[in-house]
This record gives C-alpha cells, sequence and structure tokens, in this order.
C-alpha cells in the first residue's frame, strides 16, 4: 500500500470516555478524511491477534484485557503521508512523553490507556486495515 492509508484506533478510555468526537476533529484538522470506520468490541482472540507482534511481552495480558473491556472506533484515514503523519499527530506512547498538542497528551491517560492506536507502517497499515474491513470496497 502506498502511503496514503492507515489505521487508528480510538480505544475503550477515548471511545468509552467521550473524546470521539473531539479526536476526529484534531485528525480533520490535520488533513486526515475518514475513508471507513466501524464499532466494534473486539473478542479476547481477536486484540490477540491483532497485538501479536507483543505477545509474550510483559503488558500483554493487561493490554489484552484493556482493549477487549470495551467498545473501539477503528477508522481507515487517508492523506498523503499517512503512516508518517499521523504518528506524528498521536504523539509518542506515553503521553508523559508526547509533544503538547498531540491526541495523547490532549486525550490519553496513561502509558496503556493512550487512547489511540495508529499502524507503524504502510506494511502493517494494509494489514490492520484488512483486519477491521476485510471485504468492505474501500475503493
Ligand atoms: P499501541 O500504539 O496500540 O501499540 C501497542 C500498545 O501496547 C501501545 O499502544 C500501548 O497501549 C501498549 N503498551 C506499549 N508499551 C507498553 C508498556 N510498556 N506498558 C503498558 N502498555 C504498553
Amino acid at each position: 500500500m502506498n502511503d496514503i492509508r492507515t489505521l487508528a484506533i480510538i480505544k475503550p478510555d477515548a471511545f468509552g470516555g467521550g473524546k470521539t468526537g473531539k479526536i476526529i476533529d484534531h485528525l480533520e484538522s490535520a488533513g486526515f478524511g475518514v475513508l471507513a470506520a466501524r464499532v466494534v468490541h473486539l473478542s479476547r482472540a481477536g486484540a490477540e491477534t491483532f497485538y501479536d507482534v507483543h505477545r509474550g511481552k510483559p503488558f500483554f495480558t493487561s493490554l489484552v484485557d484493556f482493549m477487549t473491556s470495551g467498545p473501539v472506533l477503528a477508522m481507515v484515514l487517508e492523506r498523503e503521508g499517512a503512516v508518517t503523519r499521523l504518528r506524528e499527530v498521536i504523539g509518542a506512547t506515553d503521553p508523559a512523553e508526547a509533544d503538547p498538542g498531540t491526541v495523547r497528551a490532549l486525550y490519553a491517560e496513561s502509558k496503556e490507556r493512550n487512547a489511540i492506536h495508529a499502524s507503524d507502517s504502510p506494511d502493517n497499515a494494509r494489514v490492520e486495515v484488512a483486519f477491521f474491513f476485510a471485504g468492505v470496497d474501500l475503493a
């Protein structure tokens, strides 16, 4: 996939905490268009598959607990340089280290409950978009 589409997930802390509108406003202001969106309550198996790269890490079980604790909003976002730009806009994993004005600095609670996920490469964006939007014609 060219770097024009990426996957974002508004996580259970932010989705359940009523921050979705503010986060989407932030993303649209940064030039992203929402190409597709879907509210999903992940199963344990689904969360474990999505975060398979982190399996075995000390935070894995807690991360799966968190990501299955409530619904999330998965979105395909579009703009030039989508993957790189979205990671800049959301900020560092730990909100304490995120630049001021980034989504995580504004809306995240902690390194785990960090409001939003974004794909880290165009290849992973393709895999992650397929995970949530398999069979959807994204045109
Ligand atoms: P995300 O961008 O979704 O990718 C993996 C997630 O694991 C990350 O955001 C955090 O929510 C979580 N995570 C990464 N590192 C840690 C850590 N050291 N402790 C707790 N959670 C973490």
